[in-house]
């Protein structure tokens, strides 16, 4: 398994290069332009190994055989697909090519974007013997040392979003590439940093995405502050069109996760909704520390003292001492 493991690891680094040097030879020029229009310099092209799968059903096929590795694997590895007829062919065709690496560097996965207009915007690995989506983060690798001396890591929904984190200069910045953030994606962030700024689009999508991603974080009791981009807006177009400024605007109103929390909820539900949210909230949490911690602030979030919110919510009272804050 560990044999089989590695050479999955090895067709990854194969198929990496083989991307890249796609996007640099004449077929992948049509992507190359797009990057550049979009505003994408050639550095963080590089620093994320950006590539090309030529439109062709047979680019990459043909290219792992001619290092003697059999389709079979390449399936197994998710790099290639076969119809019901056991016709084998590529998975990533006529995409930008976007590869997601594990902490060390290794490429494990691989993002595509259509470049013309089609379906699926973006096609991503399925999960193989090496990468099960929800447990890294696109671009961790490339954001920790920064997260480690800044204390703060930036988490965003794209993968273009991270990208153009970087470009400008964001570089404690990482992905959780669509689906929902999940507590293991939340530990490993935490390992590097004592605060999480959430940065998310400024669609439906978003802001609900916002929501239990903000509850979650504020569950494993790190601290984090919530960024909605502007309407139809996300950080990666933000920052093209308005530079650093238009961020750093975003993030001096953001409120931190409780503060978003209380004033979502309040947009949308009864008071009584809310307090069973929070009810719910209180009620996840194992650590008793952190229920203190978190009983008065939801209560006062909810305009109520402690002994009614209590009463309302059906909660006991918190032992004594305990109130200690979450992670700084
Ligand atoms: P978005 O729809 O916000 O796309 O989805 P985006 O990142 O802004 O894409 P661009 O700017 O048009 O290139 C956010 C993320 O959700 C995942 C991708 O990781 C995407 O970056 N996603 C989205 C998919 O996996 N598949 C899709 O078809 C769409
Ligand atoms: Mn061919
Ligand atoms: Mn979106
Ligand atoms: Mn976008
Ligand atoms: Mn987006």
């Amino acid at each position: 398994r560990k044999a089989r493991n590695r050479m999955f690891i090895e067709m990854h680094a194969e198929a990496s290069s083989f991307f890249q040097r796609n996007l640099k030879m004449a077929a992948g020029d049509v992507a190359l332009r797009y990057l550049h229009d979009r505003g994408t310099t050639r550095d963080v092209i590089e620093k994320f190994g950006l590539g090309y799968s030529p439109d062709d059903w047979h680019g990459l096929d043909n290219y792992l055989k001619s290092k003697g590795r059999n389709q079979e694997d390449g399936v197994e590895a998710g790099l290639l697909s076969s119809n019901d007829k056991g016709n084998v062919y590529d998975r990533f065709r006529g995409r930008l090519i976007f590869p997601i690496q594990d902490l060390s560097g290794k490429v494990i996965a691989f993002g595509g974007r259509i470049i013309t207009d089609g379906e699926p915007k973006y096609l991503n690995s399925s999960d193989t013997p090496i990468y099960k989506k929800g447990e890294h983060l696109y671009g961790l690798n490339l954001a920790r040392s920064t997260m480690t001396r800044s204390k703060r890591a930036i988490l965003t929904e794209g993968y273009m979003d991270v990208i153009t984190l970087h470009q400008f200069g964001y570089t404690d910045s990482c992905g959780v590439l669509g689906t929902a953030l999940t507590s293991d994606q939340v530990k490993r962030v935490a390992g590097f940093c004592s605060r999480i700024d959430l940065i998310f689009d400024g669609d439906e999508a978003g802001r609900k995405a916002a929501l239990k991603s903000s509850r979650m974080i504020l569950q494993h009791g790190v601290a984090c502050n919530v960024i909605l981009m502007p309407d139809g807006e996300d950080v990666d177009s933000l920052l093209q069109e308005q530079g650093t400024e238009g961020l750093e605007q975003c993030m001096n109103a953001a409120p931190d996760g409780l503060q978003f929390c209380m004033n979502t909820l309040r947009a949308s539900f009864a008071p009584r909704d809310i307090v069973a949210w929070a009810k719910n909230f209180l009620s996840e949490l194992s650590d008793p520390s952190l229920r203190a911690y978190y009983l008065p602030r939801l209560a006062s979030g909810l305009g109520l003292s402690e002994v009614d919110f209590r009463r309302d919510a059906g909660v006991s009272a918190p032992p004594r001492n305990t109130h200690q804050p979450p992670r700084q």
